[in-house]
């Protein structure tokens, strides 16, 4: 049955059809409203704005249900891999074991980096901060075309699933030489007989006379962390990366964009600003109850990072994960982190507080993931690197969804000008 809504304004009504998504959510489609009565809507930050219609992620902020192509998110933690779901999204499927064989093979083909991109990371300065080179580096990934003699794909889609399978490789490359960079160390390069995660961080921490072997229990933890933030439908990254993508610009430079979208403290960097503020805590002696008063007035300027979200309103179901994950690695590592138990009580007091009942402010994904990320030996100025390798399946399969189905449509959204009326050009001799 179709449901419409009806529009009254200035004397006339109009009818709007009603959309339905899979889930039941509903959508009222105003894409013809300005033509009909001359109005658009204003929505500043988007927060009652679909931009797109999507079979990608589901998200239920109020029940706190999270699902990548209908899979729940705790199954994915449980059963999955991060090269698995990476396929899954991007691919719309879990793949077959013939699937995923031929996927890790070409992912480990594609991790080298074209000699001539130590050039450009020379030219950065020892310490550049590592997500201005990421999405320099992604940018410049547009500049070395894959060879025409490369082995060609065997699956169907060609030339997309060969790009995009790059693209997921080689972030990782150029993640683990941002931090060489950063740190004054040589370039390492990837050994084929390690998979995807255990490769990073061979690339991350072994030196030219030592190879750092990874335990399992640090790839299980990163696999984890990585899973967990491949995609969250259309959040402020993926957004631009749509945005982006929506102009015809390649899918490089679309990502690259989404990677400075991810940079800021209010997305992807809330989680080197969780840890920053979890070490003030601790190392300034305040209690819990003395930051949690601090968050809650205004004026300090303080908030408490990692809480609170655009969608979820109940709780995050990535937090819950990597809440009892967090407990596990640390146990599992025999790592003593008093920024955990700081981070438990900050938790304990938040979650008791009516300020924080009342606004529906709960720990997010970035609350527990420093912790982990900490205990496996990641340097803090990495881990929004880490969140865009992870969210870099997501950025992809949003790419090529917008792109699927020929009626791609540049982003333009309008405005409500409040500026000056016509006002006349004054020459020089006469402003005061
Ligand atoms: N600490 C204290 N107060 C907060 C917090 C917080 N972390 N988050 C929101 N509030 C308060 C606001 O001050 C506001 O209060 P008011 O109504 O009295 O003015 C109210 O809650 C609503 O906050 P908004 O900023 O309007 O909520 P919005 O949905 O726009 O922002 C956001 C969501 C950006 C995530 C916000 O909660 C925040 O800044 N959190 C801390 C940063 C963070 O953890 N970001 C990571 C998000 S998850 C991700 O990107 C992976």
């Amino acid at each position: 049955m179709t449901r419409n809504a009806t529009l009254t304004f200035d004397g006339r009504t109009i009818v709007l059809p009603v959309i339905e998504g899979s889930e039941g959510e509903l959508a009222l489609d105003i894409s013809e409203l300005r033509a009909r009565t001359g109005l658009i809507t204003l929505d500043p930050g988007y927060g009652n704005t679909g931009a797109c219609i999507s079979k990608i992620t589901f998200i239920d902020g109020e029940k706190g249900i999270l699902r990548y192509r209908g899979i729940p998110i705790e199954q994915l933690a449980k059963h999955s891999t991060f090269t698995e779901t990476a396929w899954l999204l991007i691919h719309g499927r879990l793949p077959t074991r013939t699937e995923l064989a031929h996927y890790r093979d070409r992912l480990t083909y594609h991790a080298p980096l074209h000699e001539a991109f130590k050039h450009h990371f020379e030219g950065f300065l020892v310490d550049a901060p590592p997500m201005a080179i990421l999405s320099a580096m992604v940018n410049t990934l547009s500049c070395f075309p894959r060879h025409s003699n490369e082995a060609q794909p065997t699956t169907e889609e060609g030339e997309f699933y060969e790009e995009s399978t790059r693209l997921i490789s080689k972030v990782r490359t150029i993640a683990a030489y941002s931090y060489r960079r950063s740190m004054g160390l040589p370039f390492i390069y990837p050994d084929p007989k390690l998979p995807y995660i255990a490769n990073f961080l061979h690339m991350m921490f072994s030196m030219p006379y030592e190879q750092h072997i990874a335990s399992p229990e640090v790839v299980d933890a990163l696999n984890l962390v990585l899973l967990l933030h491949a995609d969250h439908e259309q959040n402020c990254s993926t957004s631009t990366a749509r945005v982006v993508g929506s102009s015809q610009a390649n899918l490089f430079a679309s990502c690259a964009a989404a990677v400075g979208a991810l940079w800021g403290p209010l997305h992807g960097g809330a989680n080197v600003a969780v840890l920053e503020m979890l070490e003030q805590i601790h190392e300034g002696g305040l209690s819990a109850e003395q930051s949690i008063k601090l968050a809650k007035d205004p004026k300090s300027g303080f908030r408490l990072m990692g809480f609170g979200h655009r969608v979820y309103k109940n709780f995050d179901p990535r937090a819950v994960i990597l809440k009892e994950a967090a407990d596990k690695v640390l146990g599992q590592l025999g790592v003593k982190d008093p920024l955990l138990d700081v981070a438990r009580q900050l938790e304990e007091k938040a979650l008791s507080d009516p300020f924080f009942i009342d606004r529906k402010l709960y720990p997010n994904v970035d609350f527990y993931s420093g912790i982990i990320m900490r205990a496996i030996g990641i340097p803090t100025n990495m881990f929004t690197v880490m969140f865009a390798i992870g969210r870099m399946p997501g950025w992809i399969a949003q790419w090529k969804e917008q792109h699927a189905d020929g009626k791609l449509k540049i982003a333009r959204p309008r405005q409500i000008y409040i500026g000056n009326r016509r006002t006349e050009y004054l020459p020089i001799d006469q402003r005061k």
